[in-house]
């Protein structure tokens, strides 16, 4: 068995897809299923099936096994996900040099340094150089135990410390550049340290290993506060939220998330007991990122700093959340105070409670646009409902939509009717473009079932892939699959998926993913009865066809005088008929 197999073998995809997406189980089938991670959608198409170790969406038809779903989802290179499985699953892993391409090199190059920079700064915090920095920890109210558990570190004010360092290892001049952690001197030759002196934060990915650092000036007189990691082979801003993978769990069981906008502002919220809660690194909120969210938790709660960039970054976020599909709310804390700040003056409890009691998305705004427009007349407060209807249209249920209108228009002071007359304006507007997923071929029941049973087992193959007739199968949309069925006929057991994936046309391998995916059969006794039922209805459909056509030429040898002719087809017909019976009495 070979290294991709062995990892196959010993994970079960429904637990591997189960940590990235929250699965439902489907009946007592070895199937589930969820809300892509791959595409927008507010309804489930997303679907696993246990026994064929298989998934598939039926929006955006992605589909594949354990490792193309890994790939995707981490955008990893096919070994690092080998060995990101096998790592967590205590696989040994065969030598790198053998089982790597140039990127997954370069990648796990990356990733080294990266943990060696993050043991590094630990190491430097916890040094007598460290001691200003964990001053300046203490005064910010830092216990130990959240320096421990985010890693924080220090970076040596030195010039070169980290360059030297990775160069003792062995890491390549390039390397160490393409890292973003050691940079190219401008004037002069060599190569200096990215971050000198300041308070370092790691940024993990999802699987929890550091990918990037933000690094903070411990004093004002420098000029940039946080200095951040560019981007790099492992590091894509727009993906990374800063805090997910200590996050998840939290998130599974409370069903919510807090968003906050800074390293610190995590820190603090986690350390009065909320941990889930993350921020994107000083970025605006992307629609990747606001997935990530989704697949753990249904309710965000956008807490931001209440400063005039805080509230506009609220604003926004708002919107890509609610296009995503999310449920918001939105806290903002009295006394101009950040999370951090809230909690540390305040206490965590009194945090926490203001947590809990954070209003619907909908009061905050309404109160957004009080202050926007002017109140006083009609149409400043027309003015501050328009701001308001696209994030009312976005309420899927009619009856709810309705009534926030209305409660709206109340607290804004808009007449009723008026409210009335633009919810139908944006409906009718809203309902004209219908831009839909791809539509899905949908296959016939019968190469449905017959398909499936095929796939199962060596037994229905033998007894039913002889009498299944090219003839029979013609117009199958699933022709093709059938067609490499019949040739690889031999095998023992069920049909070695892989090989006959292999062999298919990319239109077939989305049938075939269709159908394996939409297979929820329990018994597999049953499989071959159901199989011998489509197999006599299929013989009948062809007799018909039969028949039907020798009725025609009859016809037309009457109508043409060809009478002889007529009376030979007409015994021909009268034996086919009588067969017929005979085939549907079985
Ligand atoms: N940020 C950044 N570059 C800056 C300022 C901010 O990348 N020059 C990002 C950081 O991710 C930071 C976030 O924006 O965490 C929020 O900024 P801010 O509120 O200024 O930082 P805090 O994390 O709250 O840190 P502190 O409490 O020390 O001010
Ligand atoms: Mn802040």
């Amino acid at each position: 068995m070979d290294f991709k197999e062995q990892v196959k073998s010993s994970v079960d995809i429904v637990k591997v897809i189960g940590e990235y997406v929250r699965l439902r189980r489907m009946g007592a089938t070895g199937r589930y299923s969820g809300l892509c991670p791959f595409h927008q959608e507010k309804t489930p198409s997303f679907s696993v099936n246990q026994s064929r170790q298989f998934f598939k969406c039926f929006g955006c038809s992605v589909g594949g096994d354990v490792i193309k779903f890994v790939m995707d989802i981490e955008g990893m290179t096919f070994w690092e996900t080998l060995n990101l499985l096998a790592e967590r699953n205590g696989i040994p892993i065969p030598k790198r040099t053998e089982y790597s391409d140039a990127e997954s090199k370069l990648r796990g190059a990356l990733m080294d340094m990266h943990a060696l920079a993050a043991r590094t700064f630990q190491a430097n915090l916890r040094s007598p150089q460290g001691g200003e920095a964990r001053e300046y920890l203490v005064r910010r109210g830092l216990s130990d135990e959240m320096i421990e558990a985010f890693g924080l570190g220090y970076s040596d004010p030195g010039w070169d410390s980290l360059t030297k360092r990775f160069s003792a290892e062995g890491f390549s001049a390039e390397l160490q550049e393409s890292s973003g952690l050691v940079r190219r001197r401008q004037e002069s030759s060599g190569h200096y340290d990215s971050f000198r002196g300041r308070l370092m934060f790691p940024i993990h990915n999802e699987s929890g290993k550091v990918i990037a650092f933000g690094g903070r000036a411990m004093s004002s007189e420098e000029q940039a506060k946080y200095i951040n990691s560019p981007e790099t082979p492992i590091y894509r801003k727009s993906y990374v939220l800063y805090n997910l993978h200590r996050a998840r769990d939290g998130m599974r069981h409370s069903n919510r998330v807090v968003l906050v906008e800074g390293y610190m502002d995590v820190i603090g919220v986690y350390a009065a007991g909320v941990k889930e809660v993350v921020a994107s690194c000083g970025t605006a909120l992307t629609a990747t990122q606001v997935r990530a969210l989704r697949r753990h938790a249904d309710t965000v709660i956008v807490n931001f700093d209440p400063d005039t960039a805080g509230i506009n970054a609220s604003e926004r976020a708002i919107q890509l959340l609610l296009d995503e599909g999310l449920r918001v709310r939105v806290l903002s804390l009295d006394g101009g105070l950040d999370p951090d700040e809230y909690a540390k003056q305040h206490g965590a409890e009194a945090y926490r409670a203001k947590l809990e009691s954070a209003n619907g998305y909908f009061h905050w705004l309404a109160d957004r646009a009080r202050v926007k427009f002017d109140m006083r007349t009609s149409e400043g407060r027309m003015d501050a409902f328009k701001f308001l209807l696209p994030s009312i249209q976005k309420i899927s249920d009619r009856l709810e939509r309705a009534s926030i209108a209305n409660d709206v228009a109340g607290y804004l002071g808009v007449e009723t009717g008026l409210v009335l007359d633009q919810l139908k304006r944006s409906a009718t507007e809203r309902r004209a473009p219908v831009p839909q997923t791809p539509a899905q071929a949908s296959i016939s029941a019968i190469e449905r079932i017959l398909l499936t049973a095929l796939l199962a087992g060596q037994d229905v193959r033998e007894q039913i892939l002889p009498r299944l007739s090219a003839q029979m199968t013609e117009a199958f949309q699933t022709r093709e699959i059938v067609d490499v069925l019949r040739q690889m006929a031999p095998a023992d057991g069920p049909v070695p998926f892989e090989a006959l994936e292999g062999r298919l046309s990319p239109a077939a391998q989305s049938l075939l993913h269709q159908i394996i995916a939409a297979d929820d059969t329990s018994d597999e006794t049953q499989r071959l009865e159901h199989a011998h039922a489509c197999l006599r209805r299929l013989e009948a459909d062809r007799r018909k066809g039969q028949i039907d056509g020798l009725r025609a030429r009859v016809k037309s040898a009457e109508g043409e005088g060809r009478l002889d002719e007529a009376l030979r087809l007409m015994a021909e017909l009268t034996k086919l008929e009588r067969d017929n019976q005979k085939g549907e009495g079985l």
